[in-house]
């Protein structure tokens, strides 16, 4: 098919009619999104994991709390592993959908336990050791990874899963002192690395799970406080400062370990944490610095979007450096054709539009969504770059070319009934060609952005703005959208609508401080804000949606 498809494109590049190109499209692998979702492949990896889990406990070192009755040991372990995979299916459901994640989850956890157990191996092998049992384990391990990847849920299950089966390694008498010191370490890490937005964060979560690891030891007595004011005090003393060091050094380098593998994870399964967000919304980037250049009025845009939307998605707990990075490409693909947009328009220039027909005014602007795709596919942007890029204008209406088009329908079916034209030559106007193609915002983020870029749009055309008339036009879009159904498919409830309205308010206010008429214009009886966009838009090529 694939080859047909290229004959078929060279005859049409040797007859002058293509260029020959083909435009990148995106769309996932079926064969992983079938494997991705498949029920029979979660049950096989859970099936897999409970058995891992059982094998490790029934070879266990020699002084493990089950050495003597190794296959209860192994019953056990693997009764607590089927549990905690209930438990994981109940509460981790975002994590549960995507097989991917579930790999992540439990192949954390099975990494974890398996350097568990060589280190209790080893300690057990080698004499003189035995102190250091409790201080050199990475506890911080499994529930870091899955704290800073998947969130803090993620990472108190991790902690308390490996807590609970670590605990299957040690000896009998000190069962209850590791998963104290593992439960407490762990979730130490975990609330520190929650969000992280800088790694040195991470390094701060490693030290100070490294600091409480060292503090619930010596409570415990395991470094040898309780006989450090014996007659070997000196011994114990150098114990007790050798084996605090060693679990400092071994919390930090496991968040060190973290941090340098984290580009790695995210790659692998396709997670995008704070972190790698902040270090996106360089504005360094080829595509936004050609942007700066080519398309000015498109880059301010999209600055001005990104403040609204960041500070939106803050006040409802949504991701904001994943809305800031998204809305600094969003209009990415207006850099093919810059002037058909209004806000690259100078003052006084000749409006392309002017020249076409409406329904080829559409198309142009419609394209900069798959242009935009193309673009982002090109420079290897992250693929949630890419799905608000595709999502950002929902399917919904290029209303002032479909507008004009049925216009001059109407003109035209005049000439008709005056029988000064054919009736076959009557143009005809599909609302289909007037819609963006979607599909419409599937996350909250999206969504999120979706709105900012309408509110951005329609904010410019406000005449003396006063916080009523912004009040109004962000009410007013938002309905607009809602009776739209371009939020139909995300998951923002009316009350989050609400929250951001707000904010959209706020921002925009502070954005048109120097611009808004405070006391005597908020008076005077004015349009609302609906009508007021409606006149400014007669009075412009564009109207105020086509900018976004
Ligand atoms: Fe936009
Ligand atoms: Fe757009």
């Amino acid at each position: 098919m694939g080859f047909v498809d290229a004959i078929k494109r060279w005859r049409l590049a040797r007859q002058g009619l293509s260029s020959g190109k083909k435009r990148r499209i995106y769309c996932s692998n079926p064969v992983s999104a079938a494997l991705e979702g498949s029920i029979w492949v979660k049950l096989s990896l859970y099936a897999i994991f409970a058995v891992m889990i059982a094998m490790m406990v029934l070879r266990a070192s020699s002084t493990s709390a089950f050495s003597a009755e190794p296959v209860k040991g192994a019953l056990y372990g693997f009764v607590i592993a089927l549990m905690a995979l209930v438990m994981f299916q109940v509460t981790l459901q975002n994590s549960c959908r995507r097989n991917s994640r579930v790999i992540l989850v439990l192949g954390g956890l099975t990494i974890h336990l398996v350097v568990v157990k060589i280190l209790m191996t080893v300690i057990d092998n080698q004499s003189g050791f035995e102190s250091y049992r409790f201080m050199i384990i990475p506890y911080a391990m499994a529930p870091m990874l899955h704290g800073v990847l998947l969130g803090r849920a993620a990472g108190s299950f991790s902690t308390v899963f490996v807590s609970f089966v670590g605990c299957l390694f040690v000896p009998r008498e000190d069962f209850l002192g590791y998963m104290v010191l593992s439960l407490v370490s762990g979730m130490t890490a975990v609330l520190l690395s929650d969000r992280v937005r800088k790694r040195g964060q991470l390094l701060k979560a490693g030290i100070y799970s490294g600091a409480v690891a060292v503090l619930m030891g010596l409570l415990l007595g395991k470094p040898g406080i309780a006989s450090s004011f014996g007659p070997n005090a000196v011994d114990h003393l150098q114990l007790l400062g050798s084996s605090s060091a060693a679990a400092f050094l071994m919390a930090v380098t496991t968040a060190l370990f973290i941090s340098g593998l984290l580009p790695f994870f995210e790659g692998m399964f396709n997670l995008t944490t704070d972190i790698s967000w902040l270090e996106l919304s360089d504005l360094n980037h080829k595509l936004l610095r050609q942007m700066q250049l080519e398309a000015p009025g498109t880059f301010h845009h999209s600055l001005v979007v990104a403040s609204l939307a960041e500070a939106a998605a803050e006040k409802i707990g949504a991701n904001a450096p994943m809305c800031r990075v998204c809305s600094y490409f969003h209009d990415v693909g207006k850099l093919k054709k810059p002037v058909y947009f209004i806000e690259n328009q100078h003052d006084g220039a000749e409006n392309p539009h002017d020249a076409l027909t409406p329904t080829m005014s559409a198309l142009i602007i419609i394209a900069h969504v798959k242009d935009g795709i193309d673009l982002a596919l090109k420079h290897k942007l992250n693929p949630r770059i890419i799905d608000v890029i595709q999502e950002h204008h929902g399917d919904s209406l290029v209303y002032f070319f479909y507008r004009r088009a049925q216009e001059q329908k109407k003109a035209e079916l005049e000439k008709v009934n005056r029988q000064l034209e054919n009736p076959e030559d009557l143009p005809v106007v599909d609302e289909k060609s007037f819609r963006y193609p979607g599909p419409r915002p599937r996350t909250r983020e999206s969504g999120i952005i979706c709105l900012a870029d309408t509110v951005e749009s329609a904010s410019r055309s406000l005449r003396k703005p006063t916080p009523a008339k912004i009040r109004a036009l962000v009410e007013d879009l938002v309905r607009t959208k809602i009776n739209d159904g371009q939020l139909d498919d995300c998951p923002l409830t009316l009350r989050e609508l609400a929250i951001l309205k707000d904010s959209f308010c706020t921002t925009l206010r502070s954005m048109l401080h120097s611009r808004i008429d405070y006391p005597k214009e908020a008076k005077e009886k004015e349009p609302s804000a609906g009508r007021q966009m409606d006149a400014t838009r007669g009075g412009r090529t564009l109207p105020a949606p086509e900018r976004a």
